[in-house]
């Protein structure tokens, strides 16, 4: 076909074909000058440049939306997670009355940043191209905020969550081997305890996870997330290793050590600047790439012991 002569294609088969293309969807937020927050979903951001750091989307030409916040000159990408259905509908239409009910927080560049997301990119709008009936939006990135959960994702007109693909040789449940879930769970384990990451193990863990401890005590998502946020504020220069696993049907020992140094205020007791050493084992149950319970051996006595708080003998 000669690139000059019209396209021997409709604009709904244009559509059709590019909904076999998976796209995120981002709820681009701002205000009006009369500060009334408003926004539209997009398929089409994405980073662009990471020096500088640069970002891009593509909004329609007709957007009445877009001209307000382009005029405000700034704006958030609000990445939505997978259980945010009723955000994306209510910002993906037209209509005057979006925010009704969307519970949201001023961000320090006064955007709304819609709660519950997967993360919050700050923009500033730089330039911007016109490219047929869209404009081609290119921004600044301000500042980055992580959130919750997985992100959601828009294929062949529907709305859905990424999974992960069973590896060639799964199981007949059509599980990938636990050997793929081992290294996802190692990265987040490591990235979560070493690094006090919680979104890397909100990532891997099941809405409905609990941890089992040996004096039968359970702890559920939010209270496992914050115990890894304490940690993270009593104790830094963390070193995290994950010395053994073993991998069988859907469960997943693991022999864990970490190292860190106690330089916040812990259960009551002043820094030490002690190096303080916690080992133990879990033994987690997962399906479809999450965990959805674990059972943890470890002695608090080790803690409290390197912390030399309380000797347990000699
Ligand atoms: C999943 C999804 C992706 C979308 N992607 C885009 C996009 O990339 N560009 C765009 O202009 N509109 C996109 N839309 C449509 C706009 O969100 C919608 O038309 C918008 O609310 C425009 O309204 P406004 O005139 O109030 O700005 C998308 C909608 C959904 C649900």
């Amino acid at each position: 076909m000669n690139i000059h002569s019209s396209p021997e294609f409709s604009s709904a088969d244009q559509r059709r074909m590019f909904s076999l293309l998976p796209t995120s969807v981002v709820a681009i937020t701002g205000v009006t000058v009369d500060q009334k927050p408003m926004g539209f979903v997009v398929g089409t951001f994405q980073s662009l440049s990471l020096e500088p750091p640069l970002v891009t989307f593509n909004v329609d030409r007709s957007s009445s939306t877009w001209p307000v916040l382009r005029n405000a000159g700034r704006f958030t990408a609000n990445i939505l997670a997978n259980d945010q259905i009723a955000v994306s509908k209510a910002l993906g239409r037209k209509g005057d009355e979006k925010f009704v009910g969307l519970e949201h927080r001023e961000s320090t560049i006064g955007t709304p940043h819609i709660g519950g997301c997967v993360a919050w990119i700050d923009c500033e709008v730089l330039s911007e191209i016109v490219a047929g009936d869209h404009f081609v939006v290119v921004a600044s990135i301000h500042s980055m905020l992580p959130g919750r959960g997985s992100p959601m994702v828009f294929s062949e007109g529907r709305l859905g969550a990424f999974a992960d693909l069973p590896a060639p040789n799964a199981t007949s449940e059509g599980q990938a081997p636990a050997t793929l879930f081992v290294d996802r769970l190692i990265d987040a384990w490591s990235r979560a305890w070493g690094q006090g990451e919680t979104v890397a193990f909100e990532n891997i863990a099941a809405a409905t996870y609990v941890r089992y401890s040996r004096d039968g005590k359970q702890v559920r998502l939010p209270d496992m997330l914050r115990q890894i946020e304490e940690s993270h504020s009593a104790f830094s220069d963390f070193r995290v290793s994950v010395n053994h696993t073993v991998a069988e049907g859907d469960m997943i020992a693991i022999e864990w050590r970490t190292v860190a140094k106690h330089t916040g205020s812990f259960m009551g007791v002043p820094p030490t600047q002690r190096d303080v050493v916690v080992s133990g084992a879990s033994f987690l149950r997962h399906k479809d790439g999450r965990i959805l319970e674990e059972w943890v051996a470890w002695d608090p006595r080790d803690l409290l012991a390197s912390m030399r708080i309380w000797h347990l003998g000699n």
